[in-house]
């Protein structure tokens, strides 16, 4: 059985990985797909997101990588898969992923929906939170694979040792090597 697991991945994070390693141990195939989405300006473009996406899940030699555009289920159909792969983090992702898995099902009644509750350490973690710890100059490195930390760290001219552990109570303002900001 082949699974799709689409998403925009930018970047790709720990919780991700959870839920493309433990559905790589339940479907035959996994294929990693990256959503070419031209209403959003992404941090890193698709192609930098396929490479990130290739190195982290290197050891799982059913995971592949790829990229598409229009809708998941025709891509489905496509790579004559049968489910779409999604992780659950809380009730809150709930809502909109169960409409987005019935809207699916009205375009395919083939493909379904199959939801992975994302481990409880990674249940609070969003791509989107990543980079706005970034982009505020603080550490990700316990949030996404260490080679994607630095990419972070490249793109907001920063370096995670500046505050990585660090303690303070004053109010601080970042250095000026964290003024740097591609999505503003
Ligand atoms: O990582 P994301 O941004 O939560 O992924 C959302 C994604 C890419 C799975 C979803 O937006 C999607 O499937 N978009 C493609 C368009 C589509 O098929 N729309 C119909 C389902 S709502």
């Amino acid at each position: 059985m082949i699974a799709i697991y689409p998403g925009s991945f930018d970047p790709i994070t720990l919780g991700h990985l959870d839920i493309i390693q433990r559905g790589s141990r339940l479907f035959d195939r996994v294929i990693v797909a990256v959503l070419r989405n031209p209403n959003k300006i992404p941090l890193f473009s698709v192609e930098q997101r396929l490479e990130q996406i290739r190195v982290t899940t290197k050891h799982l030699p059913n995971v592949t990588v790829d990229s598409f555009d229009g809708l998941t289920v025709n891509y489905a159909l496509i790579q004559q898969a049968q489910v779409l792969l999604r992780g659950l983090r809380a009730v809150s992702d709930f809502e909109i992923e169960l409409q987005m898995a019935h809207t699916n099902k009205t375009l395919s009644t083939q493909i379904e929906t199959v939801f992975l509750a994302t481990s409880n350490e990674y249940s609070f973690l969003s791509s989107s939170v990543v980079k706005e710890i970034a982009k505020f100059g603080g550490s990700v490195d316990h949030l996404v694979p260490a080679h994607i930390a630095l990419d972070i760290y490249q793109c907001y001219n920063n370096h995670s040792s500046l505050i990585s552990n660090q303690v303070t109570t004053e109010t601080t303002h970042p250095p000026r090597s964290m003024s740097t900001d591609k999505e503003a």
